[in-house]
C-alpha cells in the first residue's frame, strides 16, 4: 500500500522530526516509553510499580518514523540494548542535535521464554507532575504503540492457519500505574512511531484501541479514533 511516494517521504519525515523536537523541548526532559510483557491478563491489576520484575522494553527516544520490533528476535537475541538508526530518514540537508532513531532496553531478559504466550501488556508514558494539561493522561503522546500477532508488524495471526486478527494501539500519555491491555494472541511485534504532527490531532489518542482489517469499521467499544486517523497511520505504514 504505497501511497506515500519517496518525495514525499522527506517532507513527512521532516515534519514529524520538528514536533518531535518541539515535544522534547517541552516536556520535562525526554520520557520514557516502557512496555512490560505478561502471559497474564494485567487489566484488574494494572502497576507499574508492582511489576519492575516484568519482562520489558524501554526507549527514551522519539522516533522519526515508525520502526517495528520483532518480540521473539529482540528478547530472544544477545542484546539489552540498541539503537535504531534512522538518520539516513532525514530530509537532505537537515542535521539535528544528538541521534535520531530509537535508543532502546530490555529488562529482565533472563526471565524470557520463547515458548511462552505473552498476549498482556502495560504501556507507560507518562509525564510525572505535569503542570500542563497537554501531558495529562488521556492527551496525545510522544509516540504510539501498535501490536501486531504477526511478525514485522503484520496482522496475520502467526498461531492461526488463516485470517487476520486485530492490531492494538496506545498513543495517549498514560496514567502513572500505566494501562493495560490483553490482546487475544501471543505478541508477535510491536511498532514504534512518531506523534501525529498536531495539527492531525483530531479526536481522541488510543488507549488500547482495537484496529485494523479485523476489524469492522466502529463495531468495537474499543475504538476511540476517528477515521482521520486511519489515513494517517496508513501514510505512516507505507514509509
Ligand atoms: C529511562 O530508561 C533508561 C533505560 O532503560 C533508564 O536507564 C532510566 O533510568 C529511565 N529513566 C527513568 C526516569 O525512568
Ligand atoms: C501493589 O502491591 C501492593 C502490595 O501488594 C498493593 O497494596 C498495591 O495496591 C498495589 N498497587 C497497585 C497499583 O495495584
Ligand atoms: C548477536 O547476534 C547477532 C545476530 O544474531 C550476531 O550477528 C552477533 O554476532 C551476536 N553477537 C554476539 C556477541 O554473540
Ligand atoms: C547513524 O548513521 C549515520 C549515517 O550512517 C552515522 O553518521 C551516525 O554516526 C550513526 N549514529 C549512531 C549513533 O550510530
Ligand atoms: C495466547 O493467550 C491468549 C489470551 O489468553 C489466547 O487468546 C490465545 O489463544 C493464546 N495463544 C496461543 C498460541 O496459545
Amino acid at each position: 500500500m504505497h501511497i506515500v511516494t519517496a518525495g514525499t517521504t522527506a517532507v513527512l519525515a521532516l515534519a514529524s522530526l520538528s514536533h518531535s523536537v518541539h515535544a522534547e523541548s517541552d516536556a520535562t526532559n525526554s520520557q520514557n516509553l516502557t512496555l512490560r510483557f505478561f502471559q497474564d491478563s494485567q487489566e484488574d491489576s494494572c502497576s507499574y510499580t508492582n511489576t519492575t520484575s516484568a519482562l520489558a522494553f524501554t526507549t527514551s527516544s522519539i522516533p522519526l518514523i515508525n520502526h517495528c520490533f520483532n518480540f521473539e528476535e529482540l528478547f530472544g537475541g544477545n542484546s539489552s540494548t540498541g539503537f535504531v538508526n534512522q538518520s539516513r530518514n532525514l530530509a537532505p540537508g537537515y542535521s539535528v542535535n544528538g541521534d535520531v532513531g530509537i535508543h532502546w532496553a530490555l529488562q529482565n531478559r533472563d526471565s524470557y521464554d520463547s515458548s511462552a504466550n505473552y498476549s498482556s501488556i502495560l504501556y507507560r508514558q507518562h509525564v510525572v507532575n505535569s503542570g500542563s494539561e497537554k501531558y495529562k493522561p488521556g492527551q496525545f503522546g510522544d509516540r504510539r504503540v501498535v501490536i501486531y500477532p504477526g511478525e514485522d508488524c503484520s496482522e496475520k495471526d502467526d498461531s492461526k492457519e488463516k485470517g487476520l486478527s486485530p492490531w492494538y494501539g496506545f498513543g495517549c500519555w498514560s496514567e502513572s500505574e500505566g494501562d493495560c491491555g490483553s490482546m487475544p494472541y501471543k505478541i508477535a511485534s510491536f511498532n514504534i512511531q512518531p506523534a501525529l504532527e498536531e495539527k492531525d490531532e483530531k479526536g481522541k489518542c488510543w488507549v488500547f484501541a482495537e484496529r485494523g482489517a479485523a476489524v469492522h469499521f466502529h463495531s468495537s467499544s474499543h475504538v476511540v479514533v476517528g477515521a482521520m486517523f486511519s489515513v494517517a497511520l496508513a501514510m505512516w505504514l507505507a514509509l
